[in-house]
């Protein structure tokens, strides 16, 4: 039998998930892998307050196991893995480095620090001959790390489309459901621990712009940085607009978009309309989805829970397995390197469906004048609808565009004078 020691550094709702796993299921690693795994130290910041929260949630980690130095995980000689669950950038980047400098293998569920500094953890494996291992960064259970960096290693991939972000997922969710507003959502949300105190990593696309980053390098082979991901995220997203997409046969959902032509890369997290059959119009709440396409695979979808502590411990546990009974450490196959892959050419010019809501003057020869303005961008519309507003005797426009540029259509937009309408609100819409 092989023993394995494991170091964590930090032990909150993740690090107690993960502690909880490997007790359940300690016997049963050993009978179907031959490995028995053991928490020799964990890291948190103060030990009195962590004792105190762990009888709290039931989790039986001894006192003599607790540390408040990093170094105590890190640079133990009898560690052999080391869990980074403390989140951030640093200084979980730095700990993870300073393992890895050590010849021990990491295993994290760190998104944030990944994106950031993935090529110096990679090379600092790679020098001592470490493992690095990040299935929870992305869709917490979901195996979408894996699969493209293993299953569809021997494939073309050109497009990878996300609902990775389960607390935007959930509030769009119930908006579309029951017709409220975004504030009011979001507080529910907030009540029931589903989104953060401060939402702004969620709410704004970070989140999920990070772990496309994460995705985008794995499906391309080469390395798509955070910075390159184009990002907008759901809290100026009304009512109104949700329920008009609706009656236009479309679902709301923030999307984490990745595509690329030849050299040509796209990358962008931004609120996107979907024809209601699309199979990712229909994963709602919290739930995670991905959606991928390949030259041989063709469509394929991943879904499950991209969040919680046990789902997303039940992929760090499987990280574990498989990192203690491989014979050597597996890293993916392209240059991981600081910058952008210099072969791609990132563009900000995709070319989609658009939704444009409006307000507008009521009077004969407005509507001429609008398609005028799309027209000469040559944007040519697909369906229109027309709703009075109560108040400012102003109509509500809403058009659906053909497939078009994105920035034929800001131009087009430009054009159209201020003195007859207002743009309210644009929304990208993907097949
Ligand atoms: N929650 C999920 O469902 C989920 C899913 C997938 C991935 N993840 C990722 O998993 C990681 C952990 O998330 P979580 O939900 O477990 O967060 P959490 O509950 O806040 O746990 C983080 C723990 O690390 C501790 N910590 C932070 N900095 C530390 C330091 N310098 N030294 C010692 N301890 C430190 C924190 O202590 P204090 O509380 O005292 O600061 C806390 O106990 C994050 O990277 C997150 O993105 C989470």
């Amino acid at each position: 039998m092989k023993q394995v020691s494991i170091g964590f550094l930090g032990c909150g709702n993740i690090g107690g998930g993960v502690w909880r796993l490997l007790s359940e299921m300690h016997d049963e690693l050993v009978l179907r892998h031959g490995i028995d795994v053991c928490v020799r130290r964990v890291l948190v910041k103060d030990i009195p307050e962590a004792l105190a929260l762990n009888a709290g949630k039931g989790l039986d980690v001894p006192r003599e196991i607790l540390t408040e130095k990093a170094g105590d995980v890190t640079g133990d000689p009898q560690v052999d893995i080391v869990c980074e669950f403390m989140g951030g950038e640093q200084p979980a980047a730095r700990f993870m480095l300073d393992a890895l400098e050590n010849g021990k293998t990491v295993i994290t569920a760190n998104k944030v620090a990944l994106a950031l500094n993935w090529a110096q953890l990679q090379a600092a494996a790679e020098r001592t001959g470490a493992g690095l291992w990040y299935e929870a960064s992305v869709g917490g259970v979901i195996p979408v790390i894996r699969v493209l960096n293993t299953n569809l290693e021997a494939d073309r991939i050109d497009r990878v489309m996300g609902i990775i972000n389960g607390t935007t997922n959930y509030i769009l969710t119930r908006m579309s459901q029951e017709g409220r507003d975004y504030a009011e959502v979001l507080e529910e949300a907030q009540k029931l621990g589903l989104a953060e105190p401060n939402p702004e990593a969620d709410v704004e696309g970070m989140d999920a712009a990070y772990k496309l980053s994460i995705l985008a390098s794995l499906a391309f082979h080469g390395r798509v940085t955070y910075q390159k991901v184009y990002r907008e995220g759901i809290s100026s997203i009304s009512a109104m607009d949700i329920a008009f997409g609706r009656e236009m046969g479309y679902t709301l959902k923030l999307l984490a978009i990745a595509k690329k032509d030849g050299n040509v890369v796209e990358v962008r997290v931004h609120p996107t309309f979907l024809p209601h059959a699309h199979p990712l119009a229909r994963v709602d709440g919290s739930l995670n989805a991905i959606f991928i396409h390949g030259a041989y695979c063709r469509d394929m979808m991943l879904q499950g829970r991209g969040a919680g502590d046990m789902p997303t411990a039940s992929a760090i546990c499987g990280d574990i397995v498989s990192a203690a009974s491989g014979d050597r450490p597996f890293y993916p196959s392209f240059r991981n390197t600081v910058e952008d892959d210099p072969s791609f050419e990132f563009t900000n010019d995709w070319t989609t469906r658009y939704y444009i809501r409006l307000s507008a003057v009521d009077e004969a020869g407005v509507l001429t004048r609008l398609a005028a303005c799309f027209s000469q961008e040559n944007v040519s519309i697909a369906s229109m609808m027309q709703k009075t507003a109560a108040k400012d005797g102003l109509v509500q426009l809403v058009f659906i565009t053909h497939p078009a540029s994105e920035q034929a259509v800001r131009r087009a937009i430009g054009h159209m004078d201020g003195k007859i309408c207002r743009l309210e609100r644009m929304i990208r819409v993907e097949e």
